[in-house]
């Protein structure tokens, strides 16, 4: 495969098509969706927090297609909360051509020994049940489009269980299961699914999880986007089941 760091998408990519990022309110999020305004996408800005959406809203809306902003604490809501989110989307698109599954938090470096119970399913709530149930009920909207791409982040304890990294390290290998059965279970169908493992980027999760490592040193979530909009548009239909590494482990 090409490298995709150096991926450049033309100028209209995304015109007319629609794509949710969840956790867009910061570092990669933040960073994909920008691009994907910029090159023609309709997005729909997912946060937790009102106020960030707002202004998210606010300095995104002149670069392109209007975003749209959708709330939900994916750490708090249960079952339905997923269903009626969905169903919201449903009301405004009449398809959905892409769902990325962005949002994460990291929990705790502890050891297993020590982890706390109720932040070990909060991680696992907000990482993977909240990706699960989001891509459950937003299949019918996916599943509308001409080619939809469906993407999970990954890490690098997404397939290789390193100490202290408790339930991210255990959503992460969830996330990866989930996206290989699923895109066993849409083979002959025109939605794809894939994994991206980002690599270590400069944002607040890096900087909680590496609390003395040098900012500086990693690059920007704005310099790596190039494969999210490959795996997210036209040009990757027929991809699917991969585990793509954006930097080299
Ligand atoms: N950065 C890295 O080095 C790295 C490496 C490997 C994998 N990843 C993965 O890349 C993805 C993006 O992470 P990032 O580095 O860009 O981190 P980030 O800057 O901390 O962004 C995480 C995003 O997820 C949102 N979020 C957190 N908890 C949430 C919840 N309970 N409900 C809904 N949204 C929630 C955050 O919302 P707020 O803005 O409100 O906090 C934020 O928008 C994650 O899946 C992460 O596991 C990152």
């Amino acid at each position: 495969m090409m490298d995709l760091r150096g991926y450049e998408p033309t100028e209209n990519l995304f015109k007319d098509r629609v794509i949710l990022v969840t956790g867009a309110t910061s570092g990669i999020g933040r960073a994909i969706s920008r691009d994907l305004i910029i090159h023609g996408a309709t997005v729909i800005l997912h946060g937790r927090d009102e106020h960030s959406l707002e202004m998210l809203f606010q300095e995104f809306r002149e670069l392109g297609p209007e975003p749209v902003v959708a709330q939900l604490d994916f750490a708090l809501t249960q079952n339905n909360a997923y269903q009626k989110f969905a169903e919201e989307l449903g009301s405004q698109f009449n398809k959905l051509d892409g769902l990325v599954h962005n949002a994460g938090m990291l929990g705790a470096r502890t050891p297993i020994e020590h982890y706390d119970i109720n932040l070990w399913q909060k991680v696992i709530q907000t990482n993977l049940s909240a990706p699960f149930a989001l891509t459950q009920y937003l299949l019918p909207l996916l599943r509308l489009s001409e080619d939809a791409s469906v993407l999970f982040t990954t890490s690098s304890v997404g397939n290789y269980g390193r100490a202290y990294w408790g339930a991210y390290c255990v959503s992460k290998f969830g996330i990866e299961g989930l996206a290989q059965m699923l895109a066993d279970e849409l083979g002959d169908t025109r939605i794809r699914v894939n994994c991206i493992n980002p690599g270590g980027i400069r944002t607040k999760m890096r900087q909680a999880a590496y609390p003395t490592e040098d900012p500086n040193t990693l690059p920007l979530p704005e310099t790596i986007t190039g494969p999210y909009l490959y795996l997210l548009g036209p040009d990757s239909r027929g991809t699917t089941r991969k585990r793509i590494n954006v930097k080299s482990e």
